[in-house]
């Protein structure tokens, strides 16, 4: 496709809820233990959000803390985009009230809903208004608020999730500049939507007394099938993105998936043929929180000085819908 400019990153900021959860504490909510849940998934603790807290209050914080990491000024940010599946309302979208938190008018705001791969999805939806010159700043951020619509008395899903806000700035870029949106990729299959689905309160089954009290607003999921479905389609996102970019994947420095699951993370990187060095996981402090993993793991990493500016990195994630997706960029 031909472009007239140049995306890049200019910054990530991220923000997680106060209150932890850890392994111990879910012992006493449901039949599970700090061993199981350890060596299934690499989880220890996670982040809750309070009672008072939505999702555009972790979003804002964690928008403020992109901007203020970067020399674009709140003004100069022309489009807002969020990637949720737990935003504040069903309607109006969460970037409406994140565009009226931070004072910004007469600029376009939208939600994009891909799950976990959510913010994948927005970069590539934000990177196309860039490059064709419609935008020069777009905030995009991926927020959720899992635990609110988790089922605490279901062990196989009330584990997983955690709460957090991850954001970029994703601006126009000189082509003297090393930072580059090199490619993104995304894909979907709505065949196998049924496995991970939140079932009521759209317009298929309208919330109603019978919905509530069979807990069918709240995430079910097979995992063992989504489990195989993640390793297969994260490993195809990463292999098709290098291969059409003449990009071996030791040419990548970092590589960011999205944080589900350790074990799924260990075998796209024995798939891939990487070293765990090469990739970033923090999956054990803040659990899967969905379409936040990946600018959040981001922000940690460039704030820690692992991730520098020019350096290769390759952002894969995978989440409901199903859908899939990768983003490769030099930071
Ligand atoms: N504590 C103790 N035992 C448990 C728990 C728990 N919390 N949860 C499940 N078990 C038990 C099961 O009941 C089962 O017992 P059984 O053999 O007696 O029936 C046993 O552990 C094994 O269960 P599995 O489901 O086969 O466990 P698995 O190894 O597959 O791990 C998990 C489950 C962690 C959910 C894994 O399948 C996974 O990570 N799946 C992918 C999740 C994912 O990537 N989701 C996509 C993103 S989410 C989004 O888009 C919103």
């Amino acid at each position: 496709m031909s472009k007239t400019y140049n995306a890049k990153f200019s910054s990530f900021g991220s923000f997680t809820p106060a209150k932890i959860l850890n392994n111990f504490d879910l012992e006493k909510i449901v039949d599970t233990s700090d061993e199981w849940i350890r060596t299934r998934t690499g989880m220890f603790e996670r982040h809750i959000a309070s009672e008072n807290e939505a999702a555009s209050d972790l979003a804002y914080q964690a928008a403020v803390r992109a901007i203020e990491s970067s020399s674009v000024k709140y003004k100069d940010i022309d489009h807002i985009i969020i990637a949720t599946i737990s935003g504040d309302h069903p309607f109006p979208s969460t970037a409406c009230v994140i565009q009226k938190k931070l004072g910004l008018k007469n600029i376009p705001a939208f939600d994009i809903s891909a799950g976990c791969t959510g913010f994948i999805y927005a970069i590539d939806v934000a990177r196309q208004y860039v490059e064709n010159g419609a935008a020069q700043n777009i905030l995009v951020i991926g927020v959720e608020i899992l635990t609110k619509i988790t089922n605490w008395k279901d062990r196989n899903t009330c584990v997983l999730f955690g709460d957090a806000a991850g954001a970029a700035i994703i601006s126009r870029a000189e082509s003297s500049e090393i930072s580059l949106i090199i490619d993104s990729l995304i894909e979907a299959d709505g065949s196998q939507g049924e496995y991970l689905i939140q079932k009521a309160g759209g317009s298929r089954m309208p919330a109603s007394h019978e919905t509530v009290d069979q807990n069918l607003h709240t995430v079910y999921m097979e995992g063992n099938r989504i489990f195989k479905s993640a390793i297969k389609c994260m490993y195809a996102a990463c292999t098709e993105i290098l291969a059409r970019n003449d990009l071996k994947v030791a040419d990548i420095d970092w590589i960011i998936p999205h944080q589900a699951n350790l074990r799924i993370i260990e075998a796209l990187a024995s798939k891939l043929k990487v070293p765990m060095s090469k990739i970033i996981v923090n999956i054990e402090k803040y659990g899967n929180t969905s379409s936040a993993t990946i600018p959040l793991a981001v922000d940690e990493a460039i704030r820690a000085q692992k991730i520098r500016r020019g350096d290769k990195i390759l952002l894969t994630s995978f989440g409901a819908g199903l859908t899939w997706g990768s983003v490769l960029a030099r930071y």
